[in-house]
């Protein structure tokens, strides 16, 4: 293993600056930043032409999670590995508590499939599914000695995984206590049970009412209620893969009280629409996620609040199932296990589609990609961006490789690509994590383990330096 690296000449983005410089990296730091630095280093990589941006970090995957009567298909091995071929280095990922079972036992069995699998760096938010009074006493630790600070609840997924209104309000309460927030997944769970059932009694079975099941103003509702409840109470809050123009105007309509939102989408609801599933047959099952894909005037609005400042993160949900897996639904929508692949692309196709047509600009991106799940989440500046002690990750992206995504290439363990025969401009060429080189040209230099766990800092509490470090070239 190198214990150096200078990158020579490549143009540093972060989400305030872009500049020509070299990166010198020690010990898996970043140690100086400057002009024509005559230090030696025991591997050199000539970056003339190519961006820079600090290491992805995707803020929403679920690795092997168990769900809806089978697993999700990429573990912690094959999925931070395809994250890495895109450019992201650090996942956070769903430690999911079952029901009547205690936090401490969600989290044991996550970091069980994680550690010493993981190949790509990882964090974990905290699932809660049932808050009780064995749950309240469990918070404290969890955020303090295992540095989780994000608290996880579904407001859908009707006897499963969804929570109550009191139950959030109380967890609100207790996590706010150590300066952790709660993040939502916002779909009203009784309307959409309600509207399953009618469908499923009138034979209503195919992969298109899974869409039709799930209406925009679910959403906009339980995004409007949570928005309130983190109002009254004066707590923070994460909403995760947001997709509609009705729960944009929520988060709109707050801000005119001074409330901040944090709030997460995913790549595919800015590039992809319902129309999908329209496709014959059961086609559309590969794109059957919750909540669903929404009208092209909805991802017009995704895309306007990013440049409005009211969406801040663009994340996957990454949670594939191989076509084997959404056949458990293919004489009933209501059983193809809901989820789709999408780590090993989000970055590429972000840069194609938003910087490269003008949507969004390549600060924005790193923001977006980057920076704000870091400062959000409690890892920034050692995770976010590209300064003197930060972790050394880095994607060296070269702007002028185009190239076709597709399952035949891809690295996710899943049997299709979400985004088949997508041509994308643009393409992380070279990976570093932590100082060392983990993908170089499509070929993976890391293997399972090389990942560490990622400790979080409390949403309110400021970053303590980690070590020494340059802070500029003499
Ligand atoms: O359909 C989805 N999104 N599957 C993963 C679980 C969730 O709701 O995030
Ligand atoms: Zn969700
Ligand atoms: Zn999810």
């Amino acid at each position: 293993m190198v214990k150096s690296l200078l990158i020579k000449n490549g143009t540093v983005v972060t989400a305030s600056d872009k500049y020509i410089a070299d990166v010198y990296i020690e010990d898996e730091k970043v140690h100086t930043i400057g002009k024509d630095l005559k230090l030696t280093a025991d591997k050199t990589i000539d970056a003339n032409g190519m961006y820079l941006f600090p290491g992805g970090i995707d803020p929403h995957t679920h690795m092997d999670l168990p769900f809806m009567g089978t697993y999700a298909s990429d573990n912690f091995e094959s999925g931070t590995l395809a994250g890495l071929h895109g450019g992201t280095t650090t996942i956070i990922d769903f430690a999911i508590q079952t029901q009547g079972k205690s936090l401490r036992d969600a989290l044991d069995s996550w970091h069980k499939k994680a550690d010493g699998n993981a190949v790509g760096d990882y964090a974990f938010h905290m699932g809660v599914t049932d808050f009780n009074k064995n749950t309240v006493s469990e918070i404290k630790d969890i955020c303090e000695k295992d540095g989780i600070s994000s608290f996880k609840v579904f407001m859908a997924y009707k006897g499963a995984l969804m929570v109550d209104d009191r139950q959030i309000i109380g967890l609100m309460k207790e996590a706010g206590k150590y300066g952790a927030m709660v993040i939502s997944h916002c779909e009203n769970g009784d309307m959409i049970d309600e509207l399953v059932t009618e469908a499923k009694a009138n034979g209503n079975l195919s992969p298109r009412y899974h869409y039709l099941t799930r209406p925009e103003i679910a959403e906009t509702e339980a995004t409007g209620r949570i928005i309130d409840m983190a109002y009254q109470g004066g707590h923070p809050l994460y909403v995760v893969h947001m997709t509609c123009e009705g729960a944009v105007n929520r988060v709109r309509e707050a801000t005119k009280r001074n409330q901040k939102v944090n709030v997460e989408t995913c790549i595919q609801y800015l590039l992809l629409d319902e129309s999908l599933y329209e496709t014959e047959g059961f086609e559309g099952s590969k794109w059957i996620m919750s909540p669903p894909l929404r009208k092209e005037k909805d991802r017009i609005a995704l895309w306007n609040a990013i440049n409005q400042g009211l969406l801040h993160t663009v994340a996957t949900d990454h949670c594939p199932f191989c076509m084997e897996q959404k056949n458990m639904g293919i004489n009933d929508f209501s059983k193809i296990p809901n989820g789709m692949p999408g780590v090993e692309h989000r970055m590429e196709l972000l840069f194609s589609e938003g910087v490269l047509k003008n949507k969004i600009s390549l600060n924005k991106f790193v923001e977006l990609t980057s920076t704000n799940a870091a400062k959000i989440f409690g890892m920034f500046p050692k995770k976010g961006t590209i300064s003197p002690g930060a972790d050394a990750d880095i994607v060296i992206f070269d702007p002028n490789v185009n190239h076709t995504i597709s399952v035949k290439t891809h690295h996710q363990n899943c049997d299709y690509s979400a985004f088949e025969g997508w041509k994308v401009n643009g393409k992380c060429k070279t990976v570093i994590l932590r100082g060392t080189v983990a993908i170089d040209n499509g070929q993976s230099l890391i293997g399972k383990g090389f990942g560490k766990y990622i400790k979080r800092s409390p949403h309110n509490k400021e970053y303590v330096c980690e070590k020494e470090f340059t802070k500029s070239a003499k």
